[in-house]
């Protein structure tokens, strides 16, 4: 068993210095380990400058990277699996300091000429995140989550569409009482609702049931897989003009309340700069601290 996982980490580290090697639009900072095999793209998200695989610019700029190589033509990659390398959360929440003022001005990035552009090149009309989030919606490969962790919401409203496909996945009045109370959800109650696809009771039948699914689906021919990623795109996605609209409002309006701005700072000082502990890992019946 050791040694199984043994040679997986160390192929794991020859596909990311193969990835790095080849010139990337935007700074790499080592927070995706990608292993292919037939087909099959797994990435490990390890974002190694957090405690609790924090969605910051460090990921965000690693995932923007990968995203370029996948949207390329001449790959045979027909799934990608993401998976998590921190045995507590999947991928924590979005980094809280970049909601601040004074983010775009901290020397969060020690080459500043490699920071990333608040708006997305392609279309400056949606920021970076929400371009990021709807470029892997448009990848011509299947993309799976093996969610094992925690995924923390912030009390802030869920951007880049998160609500929009949350309503999609679990019905109206559902996601009315889950994005409004910022309630918990276990993985049973989750998948009752088709939240998730699926849950299970031990990692291994997990990994076996998404090893199984992903090397189904790279059976197919690539243009299968567009077109049947288009097609059911077209009516469960939210289109990009309200995606838009929703930018302009989170980064135009809600963002800079003065509440919004409290909370943030109030978030930041109670989790030690968003370090894995008690508020972080407990956070949904935790969160009334923050708010009293
Ligand atoms: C995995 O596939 C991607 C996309 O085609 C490619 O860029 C990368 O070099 C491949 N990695 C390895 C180790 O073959
Ligand atoms: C890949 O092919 C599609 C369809 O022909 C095209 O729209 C797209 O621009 C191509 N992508 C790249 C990165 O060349
Ligand atoms: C999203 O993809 C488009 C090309 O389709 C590209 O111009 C843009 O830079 C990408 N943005 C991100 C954040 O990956
Ligand atoms: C961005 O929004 C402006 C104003 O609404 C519009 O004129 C422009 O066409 C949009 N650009 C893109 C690339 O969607
Ligand atoms: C939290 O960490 C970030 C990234 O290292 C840093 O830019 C920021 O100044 C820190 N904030 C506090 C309050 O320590």
């Amino acid at each position: 068993m050791l040694r199984q996982l043994h040679c997986v980490t160390t192929l794991a580290l020859l596909a990311l210095l193969a990835l790095s090697a080849s010139a990337a639009r935007y700074s790499t900072y080592g927070t995706l380990q990608t292993i292919n095999s037939s087909g099959v793209m797994n990435v490990v998200i390890n974002n190694i400058h957090s405690s609790i695989n924090l969605f910051d610019d460090h990921m965000q700029s690693d995932l923007a990277n990968l995203i370029e190589t996948l949207q390329a033509n001449d790959t045979d990659i027909r799934v990608v699996v993401f998976s998590s390398g921190n045995p507590e959360f999947f991928i924590g929440h979005l980094d809280v300091n970049s909601v601040l003022p004074g983010y775009l001005e901290s020397s969060y990035f020690i080459e500043t000429e490699s920071a990333l552009p608040i708006f997305d090149l392609g279309n400056p009309n949606l920021t970076f995140l929400e371009a990021l989030l709807w470029n892997i919606t448009e990848l011509p490969q299947a993309t799976i989550a093996v969610v094992e962790g925690l995924e923390t919401s912030l009390g802030l409203n869920p951007g880049a569409g998160g609500a929009m496909y949350v309503s999609q996945l679990i019905g109206r009045g559902c996601a009315f009482e889950y994005m409004l109370a910022s309630k918990d959800i276990d993985a049973a109650t989750a998948e009752s609702y088709g939240w998730i696809n699926r849950a299970f009771q031990t990692s291994e039948e997990l990994k076996e049931y998404v090893r199984e699914l992903a090397a189904r689906i790279a059976l197919f021919p690539r243009a299968g897989i567009v077109g049947t990623k288009q097609g059911i795109n077209a009516v469960s996605r939210p289109p990009l003009d309200v995606l838009i609209r929703d930018a302009q409002n989170v980064i135009g309006v809600l963002e800079r309340t003065p509440e919004a701005q409290a909370l943030a700072t109030r978030f930041i000082t109670a989790t030690n700069n968003q370090s894995i502990g008690e508020l972080e890992l407990n956070y949904g019946a935790d969160l009334e601290s923050l708010f009293k």
